[in-house]
């Protein structure tokens, strides 16, 4: 079996590693197609070196633009890589603009599509993700579902008899890294200047268009994270930095410790030492949960609703409204309720790879 994955941003590169890893214990072949999403080495090559991921065989180096033209960039580069490969499977990840890209020129040359992380719905339609996801899961031809859940909303979109449950590919990599942070006794490195690991503090990070693009609303969300009676570790991502420096807010004020992204081991360490996490992140709402840390969402919904029960995750979109409440929130002891196992067990990628041969044409 042929399989040509196509990942662009930092959060399918987390996904991507595991199955690469399982990957190269088969006889399999994988093509590995890099759209350059994500160009920035701690958006991207640290992902790559830190996880054990081989070089890209193909980089495209589309890069940044507003949502069509990187679309589109992205499309007319892939088509005929795919067109020349023939893989048996175009296999793409979560709902980005380069999981939407891959699956358009895949299923055009009648290259058959598998979509990992299918079925996931916020149903928020000012979400650039919502739109990947629902378009990517119409279009592919096997649906890789990671949850009941989100089984059941494909099958509420009469999608039913293409989709599996194969679980999450990111417990296989979260908890393998969460071992080896474990095993290696190591107090988490490169947290921003101003955190001292010894002490309690928040991990925070903060990209969505939502939060980010409109000037006010990131004026309340920075002087919300500012006001926490714990010093926060703020993650910033490069479109945080880029729209805080554009509306002129200072992002290092008040709790706040400003940082830049950690690699995924660093990232898992410094969750797994922290108190809690406030994110709008999909992925790390996940982790934390996966790593028994609270979490809160600063957004009005998430995708991952398995991670609001027991209280691991709260949704608490608006500092405004919930006043002293947020801080609250925010600084809660993590609950003690188990949280069984709702993603899986961290098999999910050998899962995929067989569910993938066993449905080669
Ligand atoms: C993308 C995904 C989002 C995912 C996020 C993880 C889409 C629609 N969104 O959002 O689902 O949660 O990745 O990070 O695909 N930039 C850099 N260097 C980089 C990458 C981006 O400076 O390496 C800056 C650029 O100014 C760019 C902006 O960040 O315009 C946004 O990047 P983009 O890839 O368009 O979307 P993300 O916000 O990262």
């Amino acid at each position: 079996m042929k399989v040509l994955s196509v990942v662009g941003a930092r959060p399918q590169l987390v996904k991507l590693a595991p199955v690469s890893d399982d990957m190269s214990n088969t006889d399999h072949t994988h093509v590995l197609v890099h759209t350059g999403q994500h160009y920035d080495a701690e958006m991207s090559d640290v992902f790559f070196s830190g996880l054990g991921i081989p070089d890209p065989d193909v980089h495209l180096g589309v890069g940044s633009g507003s949502h069509g033209a990187q679309t589109g960039s992205m499309l007319t580069a892939l088509e005929p890589i795919i067109d020349s490969q023939r893989p048996d499977w175009v296999l793409v990840y979560g709902d980005t603009n380069s999981t939407i890209a891959a699956t358009l020129a895949a299923v055009k040359l009648h290259v058959p599509v598998a979509h990992l992380e299918a079925g996931l719905r916020s149903f928020n339609r000012r979400m650039p993700e919502e739109h990947n996801r629902v378009l990517t899961d119409h279009a592919a031809d096997l649906l890789l579902a990671p949850t009941e859940t989100a089984m059941k909303h494909l099958a509420t979109e009469g999608l039913a008899e293409r989709s599996v449950l194969v679980g999450d590919v990111m417990v296989d990599v979260c908890l393998k890294v969460r071992d080896a942070v474990r095993a290696s006794g190591e107090a988490p490195h490169d947290l921003p200047t101003g955190i001292d690991p010894s002490e309690p503090y928040l991990v925070a990070t903060l990209h969505r268009p939502d939060n980010t693009d409109d000037r006010d609303r990131l004026a309340a969300l920075v002087e919300a994270l500012a006001a926490l009676p714990v010093p926060v570790a703020l993650l910033a991502h490069p479109r945080l930095v880029n729209r805080a420096a554009a509306h002129g807010i200072e992002l290092q004020q008040g709790a706040i410790q400003v940082g830049r992204p950690l690699p995924y081991g660093g990232l898992i360490a410094a969750t797994v030492h922290s108190r809690g996490v406030v994110t709008d992140s999909g992925g790390l709402q996940k982790e934390a949960f996966l790593l028994g840390r609270p979490c809160t969402t600063i957004r009005p919904e998430t995708e991952w609703v398995e991670t609001l029960e027991g209280g691991w995750n709260v949704l608490a979109p608006d500092p405004h409204l919930m006043g002293d409440t947020w801080a609250g929130v925010a600084t809660r002891p993590a609950p003690q309720t188990d949280i069984g196992a709702p993603y899986g067990v961290g098999k999910a990628a050998q899962t995929t790879i067989d569910v993938l041969a066993s449905r080669c044409s």
